[in-house]
C-alpha cells in the first residue's frame, strides 16, 4: 500500500475520497465536523504540494436518486471555512458539467463533487460508474476509513482505473492504531464492549478472544449474557435466539483464559423513557416488569479496578441508554476511566465518541476513531475491501505490514 506522500501530486488532478457522512441536524445544519476536521491533513497537505484538489464523499442512503436534503452542500461550505478558501461545489459527481470544472482547475483549487451515492453506481461498486471518476484525476486518495467496509465504487472500483492510487493520512492513522492495539499491542489489553445489540458485536467478541486478555461488556448486549448465565433481567431487552452463543462464548473466553467481566449491578426503570421510575439494584434482583438501562455504581468500580493496569483499551459502545440523563452515569464513568488511564486508549464506532466528546475527554483519549461499522470490521477481523483495493492488508497477516 502506497501513501499520498510518496506519489507526485504538483499539478496534477488529485481525487480525494473522504467520508464526510456527518450527521445533520433538523435544519440541515451539521451537527458534529470531526470527520471534516480528520481529512483536513490530507487536503491541505495535496494543496501545499500543488494539486488540483478535487473532493468527494457520500452522504446519507439516498439510494441512486437526488435528494436535495443530502446535498453536500453544507459540507462544501464548511470545509472553505476550515481550509479558509473557495470550495465549488459541482452539479454531480459526474458527466460533462464535472468534466468541464475539474479541466479547468488551476493548481492549488479545490472542488467538491455532489453525493456519489446520488449514482446508483456507487453502492452497485459499478465498474464503469468508477471508470468514470477514475477518469476526473491523475491520482486518486484514499482518505475515507470509515466506509472502507463497503464495496462501493469510489473506495474499490475506482482503484482498479486510476492511474495511481494510494491512502490519505486519516487512513493510515486508522490502520496503524488498528495495528498498534491488536498484534503485540502493550498487555494487558482489554475491549471494552457496549451498545444495544449483541447480535452487532458478538463476531467482534469472538474475534477478541483472540487478542485480549480482558473483555468488559456493559449495554443492553450484556442482557443477553447475563440471560445466558441463568439471570433474570426482567423486562430487558436481550436477544433470546443469541443466548446459547453467548454461553459457549463464556465458556471459549474461559479456555482461552480470557477474563470477561458483566455487570454486578445495574439501573432499572419501569419503562424505556427518560420519566420512568428508576431504582438501583444488583444484577440478583432485577424486578420481573422493570427493565436495565444502565450498569451501577458498583459495576463502574469494578470495571474502572479492571481497567487500572491495562496498557492497551480498546473501547466500542455506551454502558447504557446514555442519551437519557439518568442513564448515562455508567457510560460517564467509564469515559473518565478510560480518560485517566495510563494505557494507550483507542475508541470507536457506536456513539462511545459522541459519549467521549460530551464529556470534554476527547483530548484525553490516545485515538478517537472516524469509523463505526469499520472500526468495528476491523475488531471483527475483516479485510476491509477499500483496503485491499489499495493493495494493502487490513488484517494482522504480514505481521501487520502496511
Ligand atoms: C458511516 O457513517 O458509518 C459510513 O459513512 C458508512 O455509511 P453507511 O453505513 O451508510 O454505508
Amino acid at each position: 500500500m502506497k501513501f499520498i506522500n510518496q506519489v507526485e501530486l504538483s499539478n496534477r488532478r488529485v481525487f480525494i475520497r473522504v467520508d464526510f457522512n456527518v450527521p445533520l441536524d433538523e435544519e440541515g445544519n451539521i451537527a458534529d465536523d470531526n470527520r471534516i476536521r480528520a481529512a483536513l491533513p490530507t487536503i491541505n497537505y495535496a494543496l501545499d504540494e500543488s494539486a488540483k484538489v478535487i473532493v468527494a464523499s457520500h452522504m446519507g442512503r439516498p439510494k441512486g436518486k437526488r435528494v436535495d436534503k443530502l446535498s453536500m452542500a453544507p459540507v462544501a461550505r464548511r470545509l472553505g471555512r476550515l481550509l479558509k478558501k473557495e470550495v465549488a461545489l459541482a452539479p454531480d459527481c459526474v458527466g460533462p458539467e464535472v468534466e468541464k470544472m475539474v479541466a479547468a482547475m488551476e493548481p492549488g483549487q479545490v472542488i467538491m463533487l455532489e453525493n456519489l451515492r446520488f449514482q446508483k453506481g456507487e453502492t452497485d461498486n459499478d465498474p464503469e460508474f468508477g471508470k468514470a471518476l477514475a477518469s476526473l484525476c491523475d491520482v486518486y486518495v484514499d482518505d475515507a476509513f470509515a466506509v472502507a467496509h463497503r464495496e462501493n465504487a469510489s473506495v474499490v472500483a475506482i482503484a482498479e482505473y486510476a492511474p495511481e492510487s494510494v491512502a490519505g493520512f486519516t487512513m493510515k492513522k486508522e490502520l496503524s492504531y488498528f495495528r498498534r492495539s491488536m498484534i503485540d499491542p502493550a498487555r494487558p489489553l482489554a475491549a471494552v464492549l457496549g451498545g444495544a445489540k449483541a447480535m452487532t458485536k458478538l463476531p467482534a467478541l469472538e474475534n477478541l478472544l483472540n487478542h485480549a486478555d480482558k473483555i468488559i461488556i456493559g449495554g443492553a448486549m450484556a442482557n443477553t449474557f447475563l440471560k445466558s448465565v441463568d439471570i433474570n433481567v426482567g423486562a430487558s431487552l436481550y436477544e433470546e435466539e443469541l443466548v446459547p452463543v453467548a454461553n459457549v462464548l463464556l465458556k471459549n473466553a474461559k479456555k482461552a483464559k480470557v477474563k470477561v467481566f458483566l455487570p454486578v449491578d445495574c439501573v432499572v426503570a419501569d419503562r424505556f423513557d427518560s420519566k420512568a421510575q428508576t431504582k438501583l439494584v444488583t444484577v440478583l434482583d432485577v424486578p420481573l416488569d422493570w427493565m436495565i438501562m444502565d450498569i451501577g455504581p458498583a459495576t463502574s468500580l469494578l470495571y474502572r479496578e479492571a481497567l487500572r493496569d491495562c496498557k492497551t483499551i480498546i473501547w466500542n459502545g455506551p454502558m447504557g441508554a446514555f442519551e437519557m440523563d439518568a442513564f448515562s452515569r455508567g457510560t460517564y464513568n467509564m469515559v473518565s476511566t478510560v480518560a485517566q488511564t495510563y494505557a494507550l486508549t483507542i475508541i470507536g464506532g457506536g456513539d462511545t465518541d459522541v459519549a467521549v466528546s460530551r464529556a470534554g475527554e476527547s483530548e484525553n483519549i490516545s485515538y478517537i476513531s472516524t469509523g463505526g461499522g469499520a472500526f468495528l470490521a476491523l475488531l471483527t477481523g475483516e479485510v476491509l475491501p477499500a483496503v485491499e483495493a489499495l493493495g494493502g492488508n487490513t488484517g494482522l497477516e504480514n505481521g501487520g505490514q502496511l
